[in-house]
C-alpha cells in the first residue's frame, strides 16, 4: 500500500514537472518570438534548468521503482531518442538561431518534439499519436 502511494506520488509529480516545463518552455518562446526580453530574464532561466532536471530526476526514479529497462523498450526508447532532439532545438530557439525565422523554426520544432513525447508516454507506443494511422 506505501509502495502504490509513493509511486503515484511520483509519477503525478513526473507529469506535474513534464506539463509544466512544456508550459514554460512555450510561454518563454512566444515571448522570444514577440521580442519580450522577460523571456530570457536569468530567474525564468534558472526556474526552466530547476524543472527540467526535477522532470528527469523523477523519470530515472521512475524507472527504478519500476524495475524498467528504457533500452528494451520501444516506447521508452522513443522518448529517450526524442528528448534529446527536444534539447537541442529548445537551445537553437533561445541560444544559438540569429534569424527570427530560424528561432521561430525551431521553437515550433521544439514544440511538435514535447507533444510528441507526452502522446508516446500517455498511449506507451514509440508511435505515440500516429499510433491509430
Ligand atoms: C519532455 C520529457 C518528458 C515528458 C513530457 C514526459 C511525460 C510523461 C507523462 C505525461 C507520463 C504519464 C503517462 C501516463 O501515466 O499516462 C509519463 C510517465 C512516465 N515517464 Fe515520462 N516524460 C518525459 C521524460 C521521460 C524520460 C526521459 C523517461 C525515462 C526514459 C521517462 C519515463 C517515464 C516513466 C517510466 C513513466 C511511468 C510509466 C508508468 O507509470 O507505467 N519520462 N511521462
Amino acid at each position: 500500500m506505501d509502495w502504490v502511494i509513493h509511486y503515484r506520488t511520483l509519477h503525478h509529480l513526473h507529469m506535474g514537472l513534464a506539463l509544466t516545463s512544456g508550459a514554460l518552455f512555450a510561454v518563454r518562446g512566444a515571448g522570444l518570438l514577440a521580442r519580450q526580453r522577460w523571456s530570457q530574464h536569468v530567474a525564468l532561466r534558472r526556474l526552466s534548468v530547476i524543472i527540467d532536471t526535477g522532470l528527469l530526476i523523477t523519470a530515472l526514479r521512475l524507472l527504478w521503482e519500476l524495475r524498467l529497462n528504457p533500452f528494451v523498450m520501444p516506447w521508452l526508447q522513443m522518448k529517450l531518442t526524442v528528448l534529446p532532439l527536444y534539447i537541442v532545438l529548445g537551445m537553437c530557439a533561445f541560444k544559438y538561431a540569429r534569424q527570427q525565422e530560424l528561432r521561430a523554426l525551431c521553437y515550433l520544432a521544439a514544440l511538435a518534439c514535447y507533444g510528441f513525447i507526452v502522446s508516446v508516454a500517455l498511449t506507451r507506443s514509440p508511435w505515440g499519436l500516429f499510433t491509430a494511422w
